[in-house]
């Protein structure tokens, strides 16, 4: 591959709006997403960070232009936009409740050679857990099924919203490693509030308010500047060695949507 290809973005977002019930909640958003590592999705709450990941692929109406790898896919319908190579992990970690892990998996297969094998070297404790129904995993093991769900399969990029969210510390950081060996597989779009987690994992990052882009950089970059991030999150953001993702997610389990930091 030419330096070139190499240097082209799996995805590209131009001009994107989107509205839900009559108000617009994604505004002229731009940005591109290279072909590998994480980049995040950045923004307090309810600034549309879900809503663009859900208008990239078609799940709510937009306009604008979708590049995956190249290729104009905002015609499309969703199903073949997923079909294309985008694997989606939705906020809140659906998983089939009465179905088994092993399930579960089945029905998340859509490649004639699906990586079973990656898998199960990347979730040991699911191949245990197997034959046990979805609904009795604990939230960071549902995390883990709706994960390998979408890395059953051979995509050009994951969007994956919240993985972290309300779960304990300790998993927190095991999320975050699984997150981390499945980059070097495929890229991902993460929309993460766990500026720790961000600082962990993430090369680049967008940042949303109001609907709109206001930032685009350097992941790091961004975290180190309190001002800016106490600006565009209302937190700020500090080094590795105070981040406490203990603290974090303390809060946000006690008040659900909580601040990050
Ligand atoms: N189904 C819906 N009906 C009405 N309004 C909605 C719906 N879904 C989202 N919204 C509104 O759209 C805006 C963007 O929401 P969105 O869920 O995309 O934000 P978010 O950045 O993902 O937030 P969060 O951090 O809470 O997940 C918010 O004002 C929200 O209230
Ligand atoms: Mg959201």
């Amino acid at each position: 591959m030419t330096a070139a290809a190499d240097a082209r973005p799996i995805l590209r977002i131009e001009g994107l709006n989107a509205h839900i019930a009559g108000q617009q909640v994604v505004e002229d958003v731009t940005f591109t997403v290279p072909a590998t590592g994480i980049t995040a999705l950045l923004g307090r709450n309810g600034v549309g960070k879900t809503s663009t990941i859900k208008a990239i692929i078609g799940l709510i109406d937009r306009t604008g232009t979708v590049e995956l790898g190249g290729v104009r896919i905002e015609k499309e319908p969703t199903f073949k936009i997923i079909r294309s190579g985008v694997g989606y992990v939705p906020e809140d970690r659906e998983v089939f409740s009465k179905l088994t892990v092993a399930e579960n998996l089945r029905l998340a297969e859509r490649d004639d050679a699906p990586r079973r094998q990656l898998v199960e070297e990347l979730f040991p404790d699911l191949l245990a857990r197997s034959a046990q129904m979805a609904g009795t995993l604990s939230g960071g093991q549902q995390q883990m099924v709706s994960l390998a769900r979408a890395l059953l399969n051979t995509n050009k990029i994951l969007l994956v919203d919240e993985p972290t969210k309300g779960l304990a510390p300790k998993i927190v950081a095991e999320v975050a490693e699984t997150l981390a060996e499945a980059a070097k597989t495929v890229p991902i779009l993460l929309v993460e509030q766990n500026l720790h987690v961000v600082r962990q994992l993430a090369e680049g990052a967008v940042v949303l308010s109001g609907g709109r882009v206001v930032h685009t950089g350097s992941a790091l970059k961004f975290l180190d500047d309190a001002e800016l991030t106490q600006r565009l999150l209302g937190v700020s953001a500090e080094g590795p060695a105070g981040d406490s993702p203990a603290r974090d997610n303390t809060a946000r389990e006690t008040s659900g949507k909580g601040a990050a930091l």
